[in-house]
């Protein structure tokens, strides 16, 4: 593919709430909401799924009657019990058996765990020169965002143009699964990328958020390679996107590097023993990976079921795409059901429904699209 130009501006990632508000603002929004809107405009702050407050306001649907489907997190995350007191009277110490946890659950030589994997994507553009950065496109928009915003230069790459690419970038940075595409690559052909790319001081960047269910196709093992970076997060498989724990692993020289930059105590203590005690237990991994599996599965046959064929996905998430991607939308939300909405290419991505009941809402309100008028 030819390259050249830099990505265009966040517009493409920007969400539903924001495209749809432009048509759609109720007169009666509130003040506070629409100085939230403006600001995140002004500041340049990307739209994600998840904004619950601002869809019941829109469509003035209480709170309490929401369905969110809108993320990719898992609705029957690991069951947390209460942190020790000590965990609130003191400092987070980095011997506190986190990073050995992480270690063991990953796979890796050297990790470091930051404040969700959102920490290590804002920092880790600061810990290069200025550079070619091939960034898988569509995919996770705070990554192309940040690089950009770091002075670098930003090209979208499409999952089939990536071999072409290599030679022109320095820095491949892939979602791997890819949200929200859901497409993968071969553990060989990322290392052979990641090879060429090193011989050149390059990196290959992985944001391996959505890999919990698949580890087999992970790279933290290799992630000793100089120039191999692997990012992960808790906030998916394991339901712990309100904890703020993500992690690196790399070499150790890197995450020197990024550890400076972070600074200390950068993940809280009650966060440090959450996330230590959920990579411990192997019991309820095991079993969440089965559940999650069978419900991945189930909602790809309820959405084809409706003549709404997912174009891609992982057992957390489907993806439909549609050039009625914004009514479907809408119809959805006016039922109370929020999906996240991008607008290019037109898509919806669904997230898990958490019970029989959710399960059983949506197929009514997949039922009662064509009688409002909306086709797939
Ligand atoms: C692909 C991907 N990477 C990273 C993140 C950030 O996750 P966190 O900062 O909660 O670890 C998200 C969140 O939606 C994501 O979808």
């Amino acid at each position: 593919m030819a390259i050249g130009g830099s990505y265009p501006s966040q517009g493409k990632c920007r969400g539903s709430v924001a495209a749809v508000a432009a048509v759609e603002r109720p007169e009666g929004l509130q003040a506070g909401s629409a100085l939230l809107t403006a600001s995140a405009e002004s500041t340049g702050l990307l739209h994600h799924g998840g904004r619950l407050r601002e869809a019941a306001q829109r469509y003035s649907i209480p709170l309490s009657d929401w369905m969110d489907l809108s993320t990719g997190i898992n609705p029957a995350g690991w069951p947390v019990p209460e942190p020790p007191e000590h965990c609130w009277a003191r400092l987070p110490e980095d011997d506190d058996g986190l990073e050995q946890a992480a270690r063991a659950y990953y796979d890796a030589e050297h990790i470091l765990p930051t404040a969700g994997s959102q920490a290590a994507i804002q920092a880790l553009p600061r810990l290069r020169p200025p550079s070619r950065v091939a960034v898988l496109d569509p995919g996770y928009c705070e990554h192309a965002a940040a690089w950009r915003r770091a002075g670098h230069s930003v090209l979208p790459v499409a999952a089939g143009d990536i071999q072409q690419t290599i030679e022109h970038c320095d820095v491949l940075l892939l979602t791997h699964p890819n949200n929200p595409t859901g497409a993968t690559f071969a553990v060989e052909e990322l290392l052979a990328w990641q090879a060429r790319l090193a011989r050149r001081d390059g990196w290959l960047l992985l944001d391996e958020a959505y890999m919990d269910l698949t580890p087999e196709y992970s790279l933290c093992r290799h992630s000793e390679r100089r120039g191999l970076i692997v990012l992960r997060s808790l906030g998916k498989f394991f339901g712990l996107a309100g904890a703020r724990v993500g992690f690196v692993c790399a070499h150790m020289d890197l995450l020197i590097a990024l550890r400076t930059l972070l600074g200390p105590w950068s993940v809280s203590a009650p966060a440090r023993w959450v996330a230590t005690a959920a990579l411990r237990d192997q019991r309820w991994q095991t079993h969440a990976r089965r559940a999650l599996q069978l419900q991945g599965e189930r909602l790809q046959q309820l959405l084809d079921r409706h003549g709404l064929t997912p174009a891609g996905g992982t057992a957390l998430f489907q993806w439909l795409r549609t050039p009625r991607a914004a009514e479907l939308h809408r119809a959805l939300a006016t039922q109370g059901i929020l999906t996240r909405l991008f607008e290019m290419p037109a898509s919806l991505r669904f997230g898990l429904p958490g019970d029989q009941a959710d399960w059983s809402r949506l197929d009514a309100a997949l039922g009662a699209l064509s009688s409002m008028g909306v086709e797939a």
